[in-house]
């Protein structure tokens, strides 16, 4: 706990109820980096939301790298935060600054991506997509669109997140399992994009010129890299969205900018909004109320013909 936290409980115990008040609570939180439209509206919900709920929000921005969101860590752990939220670029590598964390007394929310652990008491709660999930849906999402094709088989490339990240795991993990049972359906060349928009156009340029197999289907992890394939696509002269089917995840406003257009298919919905929810997790942590272990939020599916009429209503 910080020292003007505890100081001002400490006097909140001796004065009179009248001239008490609360002590503002200190989040540390490190962010994964600004790598595409999903984390600029993760990052700005949560900051509004911090101020909107009274929490002093010290922000650090890691820049896609691990050890850069240790750093920022230790640092929360010395500067004594009330509570410490971090959104993991990776899965694993997390036990010894977790424990550093926990000894000190300080609590751990886990935002957006999830971490493996040797012991899950080393942070108090999850809040996020279900991410396998997410590839499930795009892959029902496909089988559907297979089925009313009359090709014999459909030739998937995938442009995966950030490698060993939650969402590049679990979503290519859903996606498989999803398409598993239909045999028309084959993945043939999977990479990372790095979830940015510059680098799923540099992989995808570099599909294309893979010419031994025709491409019937783009499965990005992301809507980013699908926007940066696209442009890929539009200059190899083909019709993304018509000659390439284009399926990708986040439902960012330019993806349905993307559907209206014609050139995106589908997006499975990933919500950034969680700003709100972890202030109140935050605030119900420190005052020691038991929260749920896993708190995953309710996303849907949005498809082309539906992406004029949905546009104003989109968030972020
Ligand atoms: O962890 C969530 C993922 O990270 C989003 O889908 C992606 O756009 C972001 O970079």
């Amino acid at each position: 706990m910080n020292p003007l936290r505890r100081a001002l409980l400490a006097a909140a115990l001796v004065l009179p109820a009248a001239t008490a008040f609360a002590a503002p609570l200190t989040m540390g939180f490190s962010q994964v980096g600004a790598e595409s439209e999903w984390r600029t509206a993760n990052t700005a919900s949560i900051k509004a939301a911090a101020k909107e709920a009274g929490i002093t929000l010290k922000f650090a921005d890691a820049q896609q790298k691990q050890e850069n969101q240790v750093k920022a860590l230790r640092s929360f752990i010395a500067q004594k935060v009330d509570v410490i939220a971090f959104s993991p670029v990776v899965e694993s590598g997390w036990d010894t600054v977790l424990k550093e964390a926990k000894a000190a007394g300080i609590p751990v929310i886990l935002t957006d991506r999830a971490v493996k652990v040797s012991d899950p008491s080393l942070y108090v709660t999850f809040i996020g997509s279900d991410f396998v999930e997410e590839g499930r849906k795009a892959a029902k999402w496909l089988v559907e669109r297979a089925a009313k094709t009359p090709n014999a088989a459909l030739n998937i490339v995938e442009l995966q997140g950030t490698v060993g990240s939650a969402p590049a795991i679990d979503r290519k993990k859903g996606f498989e399992e999803g398409i598993k049972a239909n045999p028309k359906l084959q993945i043939i060349r999977s990479q990372s994009g790095e979830f940015t928009r510059a680098k799923g156009k540099e992989v995808m340029e570099s599909f294309l010129k893979q010419r031994d197999k025709k491409i019937d289907v783009l499965y990005a992890h992301n809507d980013d890299m699908a926007i940066g394939a696209i442009q890929a696509i539009e200059e190899a002269g083909l019709k993304p969205g018509v000659d390439i089917l284009i399926i990708s995840i986040d439902g960012v406003r330019g993806a349905f900018e993307a559907m209206k257009a014609g050139k995106l298919n589908v997006t499975v919905e990933c919500n950034p909004l969680l700003g709100p929810q972890l202030m109140q997790l935050a605030k119900d942590i420190v005052a020691k109320k038991p929260v749920d272990k896993r708190i995953t939020v309710n996303e849907g599916v949005f498809t082309a013909d539906t992406a004029a009429k949905e546009l104003p209503n989109r968030k972020y």
